[in-house]
């Protein structure tokens, strides 16, 4: 009996992987290693002292998907295996619609094909476009997404919720995620971007590992109190355990939506801070216009997940700062394979 993990050799895959090993689940990880190292297997045998069984196989690809369910008996999947950069989205749409949507499609093929019926997807607050009120809740409308990256996440949500009206014996929960930041403790895993980080912690800890020269600060005219973007910034050991409470969740049928984050606001300027106090390091930063696409608030309303999932963050923003900095310090490039353990 194992679940199994698409994507799961990524930053929220790879932490969701230790936490099921931790807990005493068997792991099956599928990953086409586009946005991740093999390294990172190392890393988790390291964590957990288990390794998870490993397939380099990409979701769209229906064969190769087959064989694992066929050799491993599955009884519920995380759906992690997307590609995930907005901006990279907007200039590649269809390579972001092609592979985010037929990944989702062959997986839930293959699912039902073998009698698996249990789903937890990787979502994202993304799917709120521009909310109109604050905190966001489940509830509120989606759409009027600004990426095509974020717009996959709308569709396969929608997909699922259709599949679950024609088979009621499936079951999902969708996951939206506000803000993953920060790294394991042990500083072993992390957040490795590919090229230039878009997302602003791991902007801030290549900053202060000296890999950037400075913060750029997309816009100080927002209407928030220091004029920068806020967002809702979850720890990412929070998160992976959210997963795990989904995963008891799928024992009721239907499609149960949960916002994961912490419910509090953070700027710019306010993570900026409290990075430099964690770290005694200065983030030298610049302020240039806002980035196009980019909202001015975004923070969960997250009392629906504390309720029914009986999870909640317990990870600070401080937390959060200390684990990303021992990451970064620790791995200076990343997984590159010269940066063995
Ligand atoms: C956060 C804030 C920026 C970088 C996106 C996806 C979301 C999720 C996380 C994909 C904003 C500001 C950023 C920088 C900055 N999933 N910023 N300088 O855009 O809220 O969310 O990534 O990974 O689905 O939509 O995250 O970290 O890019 O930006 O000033 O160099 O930091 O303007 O206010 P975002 P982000």
């Amino acid at each position: 009996m194992a679940i199994l993990v698409t994507g799961g050799a990524g930053y929220i895959g790879s932490h969701t992987v230790v936490a099921l090993l931790e807990r005493g689940d068997d792991v099956v990880i599928v990953d086409n290693l586009y946005n991740a190292k093999l390294m990172v297997l190392d890393r988790i045998e390291a964590i957990c002292k288990k390794r998870p069984i490993f397939y380099q196989v990409d979701v769209v690809n229906q064969e190769a998907l087959d064989k694992v369910f066929t050799k491993h008996k599955i009884t519920s999947v995380i759906h992690f295996a997307g590609y995930k950069a907005v901006g990279e989205s907007v200039s590649k749409p269809l390579m972001y619609y092609h592979n985010n949507l037929n990944s989702t499609l062959t997986l839930i093929n293959v699912m039902l094909a073998h009698h698996v019926h249990q789903l937890v997807f990787s979502s994202s607050a993304t799917v709120y476009g521009e909310p109109t009120k604050m905190p966001i809740v489940e509830t509120d409308p989606v759409g009027g997404t600004t990426n095509p990256y974020g717009s996959t996440k709308l569709i396969n949500e929608m997909i699922i919720q259709d599949v679950v009206k024609a088979n009621p014996q499936f079951r999902a929960v969708l996951l939206r995620y506000f803000n993953p930041i920060g790294a394991h403790p042990s500083g072993l895993i992390g957040e490795d971007p590919q090229g230039i980080p878009t997302n602003l912690m791991p902007f801030i800890t290549q900053v202060a590992v000296g890999k950037r020269p400075f913060l750029s600060v997309y816009g100080n005219d927002y209407p928030t109190p220091d004029g920068t973007g806020v967002r809702d910034y979850i720890h990412v050991v929070d998160l992976a355990l959210g997963h795990l409470a989904a995963l008891d969740k799928l024992q009721q049928s239907g499609v149960s939506i949960y916002n994961l984050g912490t419910g509090q606001g953070t700027s710019v300027l306010d993570m900026v801070q409290a990075f430099q106090q964690v770290s005694k390091v200065n983030i030298p930063y610049q302020i240039v216009p806002r980035r196009p696409g980019d909202i001015a608030v975004s923070y969960a309303d997250v009392t629906k997940a504390n309720k029914e999932l009986g999870w909640k963050t317990r990870l600070t923003l401080r937390d959060a700062c200390e684990d990303a900095w021992r990451w970064q310090k620790q791995n200076p490039h990343g997984y590159d394979s010269f940066n063995k353990l």
